[in-house]
């Protein structure tokens, strides 16, 4: 007894301390689900509004953070929501790094996007799935991949033991990339509004980036989705932009946070775009 005690008091702690270990933050993931679900096909917007639980007042953003809530009790969950590849080499294959620390395969973000893929398309017929869970993971995850530190290297964690400051604070680099980045946007161009922020976002999806979002949507022409692009992106951007310039003990200030977000925001749109994509060949 005492013991629980003990471990709860710890795992409370540990999340009023560390809320979004691991993972885009709360923003970062909301951005993404806003997008896609303003996407969405009439078929794919009505079977969300199904799915979603009632407190979510059918607001996909809402609960895009859930499985960052639960990985602390559902702990077969937590590496669902990241791929490692070896350190250095700025790429990945599905069979090398997608498992887990104990070799099991398919267990990291890549598998988890085609699993609950997968187990949505039974939505209207009998299933043992939770459809409702499976697209509370999916639009989650679908963040995560996007996130280029969460195909990061194997030894650093991805970058989640790489200490920089950030401006005057401690961070760590992938905290930097799941919020800092995000946060500082916010204040400095958004008034600290995120709807503002989405907004700029779906606004340069329609214009600067009109040109490419078919491409972002497609798949080869058997897949529903096809997360091992995604992550291949994302570990190339990691080394291309969230790696480069910011060992272990630098100070990352306007030179960085500048040439870096731009990368940011084309990884949220990407991420909604293909929730969106994804959800809606799901539903036909
Ligand atoms: C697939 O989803 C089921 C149900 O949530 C889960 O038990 C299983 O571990 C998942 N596998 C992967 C690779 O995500
Ligand atoms: C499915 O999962 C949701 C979210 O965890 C939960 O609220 C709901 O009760 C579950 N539904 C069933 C039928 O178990
Ligand atoms: C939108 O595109 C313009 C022009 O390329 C760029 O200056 C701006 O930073 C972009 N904003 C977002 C949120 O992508
Ligand atoms: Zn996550």
């Amino acid at each position: 007894m005492e013991y629980y005690k003990i471990q709860f008091v710890t795992i409370v702690s540990f999340i009023l301390l560390f809320p979004n270990i691991q993972a885009w933050g709360e923003d970062g993931h909301a951005i993404a689900c806003s997008i896609a679900q303003s996407r969405l096909s009439d078929t794919a917007a009505e079977a969300v509004k199904q799915l979603l639980p009632s407190y979510a007042n059918n607001d996909l953003a809402s609960v895009c953070s859930w499985a960052d809530r639960v990985r602390f009790y559902l702990h077969w969950t937590a590496p669902l929501h990241f791929a490692d590849s070896p350190d250095g080499l700025c790429n990945y294959q599905y069979n090398r790094d997608c498992i887990d620390q104990n070799g099991e395969k398919g267990r990291c973000v890549v598998g988890a996007i085609n699993n609950y893929t997968t187990q949505l398309l039974d939505y209207g017929k009998d299933t043992q799935y939770n459809l409702t869970q499976a697209l509370l993971f999916l639009s989650h995850f679908m963040g995560d991949v996007h996130q280029p530190l969460h195909v990061g290297f194997t030894s650093d964690k991805g970058a989640n033991l790489i200490n920089v400051h950030w401006y005057t604070r401690k961070q760590n680099l992938h905290h930097v990339w799941d919020q800092s980045i995000i946060e500082t946007a916010e204040e400095r161009f958004y008034e600290s509004n995120r709807d503002n922020f989405v907004s700029a976002i779906q606004e340069n999806i329609t214009k600067t980036w009109a040109d490419e979002v078919d491409k972002w949507e497609a798949c080869s022409s058997d897949e529903t989705t096809c997360p091992n692009i995604y992550a291949s992106e994302g570990i190339k951007a990691a080394c291309q932009w969230a790696y480069k310039d910011a060992p272990e003990g630098s100070v990352l200030e306007d030179d960085y946070f500048l040439s870096r977000l731009p990368i940011v925001n084309l990884r949220l749109a990407q991420a909604g775009v293909r929730l969106a994509a994804t959800l809606n060949r799901i539903f036909q």
